[in-house]
């Protein structure tokens, strides 16, 4: 058996699933590119039949990627399989990947089917979908849960109807490493013709297992994982895949297994992620976060500048992180401006580069030392976050001990400006209450919080927001040497992001995810 993973990347289809991650169609764009370079061998681009706009994304992804397989996600249903195909078409290696349950407690409760007729769903729809391509992939969801002679029979009806990939999710996250491979291992003794398709897994991150669940499948013989940048997903998350990858890497004498991911790349398109979706990586996080590669306590700090690896596994340059903090400044010219730029995966075009340029020049003059955070957090808000209907012009805030916190905003609202101001129990419930005022909007405020981007009293301060109206939830940041302000500016972004999403509702709630 061959020792190639290949590396199925759900992040702009589950990873878009989790509360507050939605992106618009440019974002996931952006992000499609960005896992083109990374490597990957599946983009898994949406849910086309979900609603138009995943439609739209999917379509646009499949046109633009040359490297990688697109995949279109589908029930087991013809309409489904129609519109996932029509989306993905024109890619240059298209996939149709559908499925249905097939646990008890689905087929009981949600689908409301008997097992026979679950395999005759199967039956047609595989076959459906291979009229289409020969590039099927067939998911029995809630895997994990389901009656193994029933999961066995499900994935043989798959096969004999022309599934190329058969992947068995691990759906809730129920799963453990020892179950999880014996699983895998029954699924291969016990079904015809599996040594003729490709076993997948996707697992999910209930109990904090989806990476080792993954990695003991692929002992067993699983030769494709699903995973996530950053580990974004339904609920706890999808098994992350730079965790699974370096784990691959790192651990080769253990894991004798190859993925054709260019490591580097893993923290720019984590960095990516986190800005498009507004979700931060927390600091522990293995891999890419913050404090991966940081050494507080004195003696890992001697030890490492003895000898690196008596306190490192791996190299932060190995996974992208850049080795040497060259901190740009005032004198930086416009070539290491673009050098850094590129760093981080930006490639902008020469308007944008320009405007970014004095934006950067801008922040010199506010702030000693630029470090790369601030410049990622200075283009992410100016062109990575989506919509500008509402701009922020100018504002006035004042507070103190013997004064009632007010504020006084000038918004720039579809281009026209509107003047408000407002009291507030503090300066920033006064600035939110005016933005409210201003948009006549009265959404409600479900988190708050700032981040220094790097160190020093004169540190960018990073607002994350997230509001919710009626159905609708979003995510707003800012940045600005100006906690203040910061905070107008992620307010006044979620409210944009908040617009892009009521103007793109999901048509269906997609059931059976
Ligand atoms: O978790 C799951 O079962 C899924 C399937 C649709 C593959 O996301
Ligand atoms: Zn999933």
């Amino acid at each position: 058996m061959n020792n190639f993973v290949k590396i199925f990347d759900t992040t702009l289809r589950d990873g878009e699933q989790a509360p507050g991650c939605s992106m618009n169609e440019e974002e996931k764009v952006k992000v499609a590119l960005q896992l083109e370079k990374l490597g990957v061998d599946i983009i898994e681009a949406g849910f086309p039949i979900a609603s138009e706009g995943d439609f739209n994304s999917v379509k646009l992804i499949a046109n633009q990627i040359k490297n990688c397989e697109v995949a279109g996600l589908c029930r087991a249903n013809l309409k489904d399989i129609d519109r996932a195909w029509d989306a993905i078409k024109q890619a240059v290696n298209p996939r149709i990947h559908t499925f249905i349950a097939t646990s008890d407690i689905h087929l009981d409760y949600k689908l409301k089917k008997t097992k026979d007729e679950v395999l005759e769903i199967i039956g047609q729809s595989v076959r459906h979908a291979a009229k289409y391509t020969s590039n099927v992939e067939f998911s029995c969801e809630d895997a994990t849960r389901s009656d193994i002679d029933f999961l066995c029979s499900a994935i043989s009806v798959a096969i004999q109807s022309g599934a190329t990939t058969i992947n068995i999710p691990d759906t809730v996250g129920y799963t453990i490493p020892s179950e999880f491979a014996k699983m895998i291992s029954s699924i291969r003794e016990g079904v015809a013709g599996i040594d003729k398709v490709t076993i997948s897994v996707h697992c999910h991150n209930d109990l904090g297992l989806a990476v080792a669940n993954s990695l003991a499948a692929i002992h067993e013989g699983a030769r494709q994982v699903e995973c996530t940048i950053n580990g974004l997903g339904e609920r706890a998350g999808n098994a992350s895949l730079e965790e699974i990858v370096m784990a691959l890497k790192v651990r080769n004498d253990l894991n004798p297994f190859d993925t054709a991911i260019n490591t580097k790349n893993i923290y720019p398109c984590s960095k990516l992620v986190s800005s498009v979706t507004g979700v931060n990586v927390q600091p522990n996080k293995a891999i890419v976060g913050a404090n991966a590669f940081a050494h507080e306590a004195g003696i890992h700090q001697d030890g490492v500048l003895k000898q690196r690896n008596t306190y490192e596994i791996m190299e932060a340059e190995e996974v992208g992180i850049p080795s040497n903090y060259i901190v740009l400044g005032k004198h930086s010219g416009r070539h290491a401006f673009r050098d850094r730029l590129n760093e981080f995966g930006y490639s902008l075009s020469s308007d944008k580069f320009e405007i970014a340029f004095k934006k950067f020049k801008e922040l010199c003059d506010k702030k000693k030392y630029v470090f790369d955070e601030d410049i990622e957090a200075l283009i992410n808000e100016e062109f990575v976050r989506s919509g500008n209907y509402y701009q922020l012009i100018s504002l006035y805030c004042s507070s103190g001990t013997d004064e009632k916190p007010s504020a006084k905003l000038s918004l720039s609202i579809d281009g026209k400006e509107v003047n408000v101001n407002e009291f507030g129990d503090g300066p920033i419930d006064s600035v939110f209450r005016s933005i409210c005022k201003a948009v006549e909007l009265n959404p409600k405020l479900n988190s708050y919080n700032v981040a220094s981007v790097t160190s020093g009293m004169d540190a960018q301060a990073e607002v994350s927001v997230i509001i919710n109206e009626s159905s609708h939830t979003a995510r707003g940041k800012g940045s600005s040497t100006d906690v203040i302000v910061a905070s107008a500016k992620a307010f006044i972004n979620a409210l944009n992001n908040l617009r892009w999403r009521k103007l793109h509702p999901k048509i269906a709630s997609p059931k059976g995810i």
